[in-house]
């Protein structure tokens, strides 16, 4: 193989695993099978000097380190685009271009607004000679080396070399074809970005290294582009998307900027996704909305949509206004974050008494929606965030994520700002208030003294995936409480008896008493996992509750289940076995159970034992065991569901381990995979009433 073809082959090699690892964040080789192909190339170009090719991605490393940026004037000025924010000045946009155009048909072409910053590079001969910021829009600073490291950015035109010609095998009119499509000059523009996933890997490499982490990919994007030492910005995950086309020579025969898109991308620029052509506001509007809609899910950060006259002629007879090309507009989305000011703190008491603050604004619109009230989620943050009353703060939301302060600004606190601390009284039945040490949340202990704590514990039990009571909404729930009808959950199987209260209040009528009666009346056939999940036990979920169902089968015997019992149910720890014990030992929830069973909520007793509480887990043995053979435990761990594996990955569930484990062991305790002796083994069995001696007879080793 000539060198030449060795080198082209290594070019496309790198430039395969390139993109795999930066676009599309799936590496397909090793860091050191990369360097490795890296240095082959390299050592053929130092023997070869002369043969070094333009889209070498050795030559996207190196360069000098620079005192200072040179500033260069645009050819073509680089433009800002003016902003539009909701449909009403979409449709003034689209009335002041046909008043410009009238009679002619006018077509939209739509594309993804990119949140990283201008660039603009000229090729010559197809071979890309500068790099320039936008800076002012008149002139801007000379980056070409840092562009050279990036990764997608084309270094020379697809097509143009006549070296890589004799490397392809492809056809002469192929290959003439393309040849023909590279202009002598070319200056394009597009943007400079970090995709999302670098931005994190950065972040995190940072934060492991202790250093400060970027508040976003456009900050990162635009500090890791203006290093002056270039070796900087190449370690730097970023990426080219082009837009435009700013000069050519000769011009292409292309009528569209949808066409010049096309062009740019067969020339080898990586193009943003979401392009389209559409032919009226409505048409806008919905694509606007659609892209909206999958924001979060692109690789990279968008802040709008960019709307183009797609006919080139018609981009020409419509002409600029000062900055601002008449024939595009940027339709930008609802700012993400607003300022604000705090007015207050309200304390919302939560089913299990957790206390929990919420920051009172001052209404402001953001993300699409006004909001005047954000969780902060417990004293920590409040600690963290120092807040005081008063304060200026930046709230931010996008798409549907929940509302947050992200951030404080001191420089606007008033004078004698009063600093928040955590109420020393429940805010609503005024029990002292308990932050138990460890903990994150502080909690009121009136337990269901507590009317909130009560509401909530209904509230809980009525849910869908617990008693399922349909009707017994909110309203319902605090009007009935207010009567003095509503006290424990007991209660609400004894609301037949005040039928005609019922029909007094809040206007509800006798339709919907009878509905809700009946509703109670079918909650009342119900299963053993919805009531232990409806109970509201402290970290009892819904699958800690099948589970304790599964193990326990009658409600008798979770009551009666002692602290080493409980831990032996899957899932169940010993704090959430400690929750659980005093959950059953307070007189209060014992007479409530007692009343519900007396009321006659009931629950078919579970059929004989399928207790299979493994399934679906993936376990491995290992080493040797001394009471019996890895077999035997296999088997042992089959009757419960388990499935065995010879080999500890990821999705392993538990290894046990004998005596002399060796790599398995090693293995499984570097990804953190709990591990069992041959001791704890047994219990674990015998826990889910496995019979050892069972798997023991007729086996033989
Ligand atoms: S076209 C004359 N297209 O938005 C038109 N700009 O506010 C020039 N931007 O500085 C721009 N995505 O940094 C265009 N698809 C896109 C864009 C885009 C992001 C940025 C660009 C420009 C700013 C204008």
């Amino acid at each position: 193989m000539t060198p030449i073809v060795q080198m082209r082959q290594l070019i496309k090699l790198l430039q395969q695993h390139n993109h795999a690892y930066y676009a599309l964040d799936t590496p397909l080789i090793s860091d050191a099978e990369y360097d490795d192909l890296f240095h082959r190339l390299k050592s053929l170009e130092s023997d070869y000097p002369d043969l070094i090719q333009h889209d070498s991605p050795t030559r996207r490393v190196g360069g000098e380190v620079l005192a200072q940026f040179d500033s260069v004037v645009h050819d073509v000025p680089m433009l800002s685009l003016g902003n539009i924010f909701n449909e009403s000045e979409l449709q003034d946009f689209d009335r002041r271009v046909r008043e410009r155009l009238p009679g002619q048909e006018i077509r939209y072409e739509l594309e993804l607004k990119l949140d990283g910053l201008a660039v603009s590079l000229r090729y010559e001969e197809g071979v890309l000679v500068q790099a320039v910021t936008r800076g002012d829009g008149e002139s801007g600073e000379n980056i070409t080396q840092n562009a050279r490291t990036i990764r997608n950015l084309p270094l020379l035109l697809e097509g143009r070399s006549d070296q890589t010609d004799a490397a392809n095998s492809e056809s002469s009119t192929e290959a003439t074809k393309k040849f023909s499509e590279v202009p002598e000059l070319l200056e394009v523009r597009g943007e400079v970005l970090m995709p999302r996933s670098g931005f994190e890997r950065l972040n995190r490499e940072a934060e492991a290294r202790g250093e400060k982490t970027f508040v976003n990919p456009r900050n990162a994007a635009a500090g890791s582009l203006r290093q002056l030492d270039p070796q900087l910005t190449a370690a730097r995950p970023l990426a080219f998307y082009a837009y435009a086309v700013a000069q050519s020579r000769p011009q292409p025969t292309i009528q569209s900027q949808y066409e010049s898109l096309e062009w740019l991308g067969r020339l080898g620029f990586e193009l943003a996704e979401q392009r389209t052509v559409v032919d009226s506001v409505e048409a806008i509007q919905q694509h606007y909305l659609a892209i909206q809609a999958i924001r979060a899910t692109l690789p990279y950060d968008i802040d709008g949509m960019v709307i183009k006259i797609n006919s080139l002629r018609q981009q020409q007879q419509l002409g600029f206004m000062s900055r601002e090309p008449r024939w595009a507009v940027a339709y930008k989305f609802p700012a993400q974050a607003a300022l604000t000011q705090l007015e207050g703190v309200d304390w919302q008491v939560g089913r299990t008494g957790t206390l929990t603050p919420v920051a009172r604004l001052v209404p402001v619109f953001v993300g699409g929606v006004t909001v005047s009230n954000v969780t902060l989620h417990n004293i920590g943050e409040i600690r963290r965030l120092d807040i005081r009353l008063g304060d200026t703060v930046s709230v931010f939301r996008a798409g549907d994520v929940i509302p947050k302060i992200e951030k404080v600004w001191p420089e606007f606190r008033p004078a004698n700002a009063a600093s928040l601390s955590l109420p020393t009284v429940c805010p609503v039945c005024q029990s002292p208030v308990v932050m138990p040490e460890g903990e994150a949340m502080a909690r009121c202990s009136g337990g269901l003294f507590c009317p909130a704590q009560r509401i909530e514990a209904i509230r809980h039990f009525v849910a869908r995936k617990a008693l399922d009571i349909e009707g017994l909404g909110d309203k319902w729930v605090e009007a009935l409480q207010g009567l003095g009808l509503l006290n424990t959950v007991a209660d609400i199987f004894h609301l037949a008896e005040h039928r005609d209260q019922l029909i007094g209040l809040e206007k509800l009528g006798e339709k919907s008493v009878q509905n809700l009666l009946a509703a109670i009346e079918n909650s009342k056939s119900t299963t053993l996992t919805r009531l232990i999940f409806g109970l509201g036990i402290r970290g009892v979920g819904e699958t800690t509750a099948r589970l304790l169902a599964e193990h326990f089968q009658t409600l008798e015997a979770v009551q009666a289940a002692t602290l080493d019992q409980l831990v032996k149910v899957p899932e169940v720890g010993q704090i959430t076995a400690e929750w659980i014990y005093d959950f059953f030992q307070a007189p209060h929830n014992i007479e409530v159970l007692e009343k519900l069973k007396a009321a006659g909520v009931h629950w078919p007793l579970p059929a004989a034992r399928a207790h299979q509480p493994l399934t679906g887990e993936s376990w491995v043995l290992t080493g040797t065991l001394a009471q019996f053979s890895r077999e035997q435990a296999g088997m042992m761990l089959q009757s419960l569901g388990a499935r065995v594996s010879g080999s500890v990955s990821a999705k392993t569930k538990a290894v046990v381990a004998g005596e002399k484990a060796g790599s398995k062991l090693d293995k499984a305790q570097s990804l953190g995979i709990r591990i069992l002796s041959e001791a704890e083994f047994i219990d674990l069995m015998e826990s889910h009433g496995v019979v050892i001696a069972d798997f023991l007879d007729g086996f033989s080793e």
